[in-house]
């Protein structure tokens, strides 16, 4: 055997001792939430993964392939957010409610957190468009932007395992909402009409709002809209004076009891 031949085969041991070690630890990583289930614990814990990343760094301070062995690492921590929330959720998590209400906010960090797709459908159709969404509404009026979010969400039932944050307006029709439970979970979030007044104050990219931001308008529109969001909702979340994190948690919590997890 010459040298070349030799390395390569010490390569070929190294790359099983990869391969024996990423088993074991997705397999710890099973046991983890298998723990947090059954004692009841939070699923999400950043702190936990802070803790991680931070040990990582100390561990490779002064490496000569610390920028490539931590690249593989991350790779490797979203690997296992992806195993997680395949097992938590085997289907797509639609956020609904009233424009204000954080599914934006909630939709980014669940997504994160595990590793799921996340498709902001006001976002996805501005890009498709090429155009904002109050220019959407200028241009061709509501009922045209209506469509456009019915169709997507009817291409989005194919998916699976996506963080889908709907417009405010997309769970008014019934067709669209027949077409979430196709493969998701509907969640809706709440706020008080204070509340979404000082989210929302400050932007304009809510055509529907412009000219009637005030908390007597909001709370009217969400009024009339009360029903419909209810009627669709599997789980209901109230937003207010919560962080994201605590009302990310309550939607996992309720998620798993819908799922009898
Ligand atoms: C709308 C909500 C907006 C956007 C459009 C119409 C609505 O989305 O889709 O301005 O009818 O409530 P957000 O709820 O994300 O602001």
């Amino acid at each position: 055997m010459n040298d070349l031949e030799m390395y390569r085969e010490q390569l070929a041991l190294c790359d099983d001792k990869i391969i024996d070690a990423l088993v074991e630890r997705n397999s710890i990583v099973e046991k983890i939430m298998a723990y947090k289930e059954k004692y009841g614990m939070t699923i999400l814990q950043p702190a936990q993964e802070e803790k991680q990343q931070r040990r990582l760094e100390e561990k490779l301070a002064g490496n000569k392939y610390q920028d490539e062995i931590e690249d593989v690492f991350h790779r490797i921590l979203r690997n296992s957010k992806r195993i997680q929330a395949r097992k938590l959720f085997p289907y797509n998590i639609v956020l609904i409610g009233f424009m204000g209400a954080g599914k934006s906010a909630i939709s980014d960090f669940l997504s994160t957190m595990f590793d799921m797709r996340l498709v902001e459908m006001d976002q996805e159709i501005s890009e498709r468009q090429e155009m904002s969404i109050p220019d959407i509404f200028a241009t061709y009026g509501e009922e045209y932007f209506r469509n456009l979010e019915t169709e997507l969400l009817r291409e989005l039932r194919a998916e699976n395992g996506c963080v889908i944050s709907c417009g405010g307006g997309v769970a008014l029709r019934e067709e669209n909402v027949a077409e979430m439970k196709k493969n998701g979970r509907v969640v809706l979030l709440t706020a008080s009409p204070e509340t979404i007044y000082e989210r929302v104050k400050d932007s304009n990219d809510r055509p529907l709002l412009n000219g009637n931001k005030n908390v007597e308008f909001i709370a009217d529109l969400m009024e009339k809209r009360r029903e419909k969001y209810e009627a669709a909702a599997d789980v209901v979340i109230r937003t207010d004076h919560k962080t994201v994190l605590q009302s990310c948690e309550e939607l996992i919590t309720k998620l798993m009891e819908l799922d009898g997890k």
